[in-house]
């Protein structure tokens, strides 16, 4: 053997046994630098390879070559097992303790609520519809045949913006209801159309227990050819009683809103609203859309029917909860969120 040769297994045995001995990841590497480094003394020995004799170079290239694959695997085997303990916990562990249970996240009570009368709407074959919370006059109220004069665009009701430029055609405001989606929908696609719209509204209300600056509603909108107000009922009735239950009875007032005619609201009565001290709660609004609401969207009144509903969905989690104050579903007091 070689004089050359000789010196290979020493070595791989010292550079083994240092790989072995050292206790983490800095040490390891340590080894791996003075051993394979670019001048370690592994990497020096193949270095002087080339100026072997011509008839020991094959051995003595083979001999080092086994030797350094061997240490490259001890040496990714001896990483792994560092790592590994340096990712376990360093302190001792008690496997006797009981663990932590993690708290499971709900689904807030109104977005339950939304979600439940948005499935049972489409079983009935509605889609979801959705429109901006920053609105026009247009959208909100003129092309839903609602008057400049109407109170319900007085600013003591409507949170208007500030326009952002003074020529700016139309006031910007916070919708005040969902129904401005329905132009929206309309303007966009020809009939039929059957779509709901869960969504945000604002309202210049002082919190109380039954009011608060925003809340949600959930618009519907239906139109086709010869559409009736027993339809709505009809849907009306089946809605609340997939939402609440047998037990459930509804009852349509004679109402007026300017985009529906005839228009009502919808009271709602049920053993809960009993409980609450009361026979009937008023529920939504809705009505048999206005030919001039289809004029305004360009849709033929002679042709085209149709009827909208707007429900407000914090009274009707109220209900379903038996809730009584509208504010706790905008305090997020997890202990009361955990109720639900
Ligand atoms: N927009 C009404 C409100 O906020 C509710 C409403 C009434 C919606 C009648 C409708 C409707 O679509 O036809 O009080």
């Amino acid at each position: 053997m070689s004089e050359f040769i000789a010196q290979i297994e020493p070595l791989k045995q010292a550079a083994l046994n240092e790989l072995r001995a050292a206790h983490d990841l800095a040490a390891l590497d340590q080894v791996r630098v003075s051993y394979l480094g670019s001048n370690g003394q592994f990497t020096t020995l193949l270095k002087q390879l080339g100026s072997l004799a011509r008839e020991e170079k094959p051995a003595a290239g083979k001999s080092l070559n086994q030797a350094k694959t061997e240490l490259e695997t001890v040496l990714a085997q001896r990483r792994g097992e560092l790592e590994l303990k340096a990712a376990l916990p360093q302190e001792p562990t008690d496997f006797t303790l009981p663990g932590r249970r993690r708290a499971l996240g709900k689904l807030h009570p109104l977005t339950q609520v939304t979600d439940d009368i948005v499935r049972i709407f489409r079983k009935l074959g509605f889609a979801v519809a959705d429109g901006p919370e920053i609105e026009d006059e247009y959208h909100c109220f003129d092309a839903l045949n609602t008057p400049a004069d109407h109170p319900a665009r007085d600013s003591q009701d409507t949170f208007y913006l500030a326009p952002a430029n003074g020529d700016a055609p139309q006031r910007r405001l916070l919708r005040t209801h969902t129904s401005s989606v329905q132009i929206r929908v309309m303007k966009q696609q020809p009939p039929p159309i059957r779509i709901v719209v869960p969504g945000r509204v604002y309202r210049r209300d002082n919190a109380d227990a039954t009011h608060n600056p925003t809340f949600q509603q959930i618009e519907g909108l239906y139109v086709d050819r010869n559409v009736t107000v027993g339809d709505l009922k009809g849907t009306v009735e089946f809605v609340f009683r997939e939402l609440l239950g047998d037990g459930v009875k509804v009852r349509f007032r004679p109402h007026y809103f300017s985009y529906t005619e005839p228009s009502y609201e919808i009271d709602f009565s049920n053993p809960l609203v009993r409980k609450l001290g009361k026979d009937w709660l008023e529920i939504a609004g809705c009505g048999m859309v206005h030919p001039q609401v289809f004029e305004n969207v360009g849709y033929n009144p002679e042709i085209w029917t149709g009827w909208a509903f707007g429900f407000g969905i914090e009274r009707i989690a109220m209900i379903r909860y038996g809730i009584n104050d509208i504010r706790l579903f905008y305090e997020n007091d997890v202990r009361f969120l955990r109720q639900f």
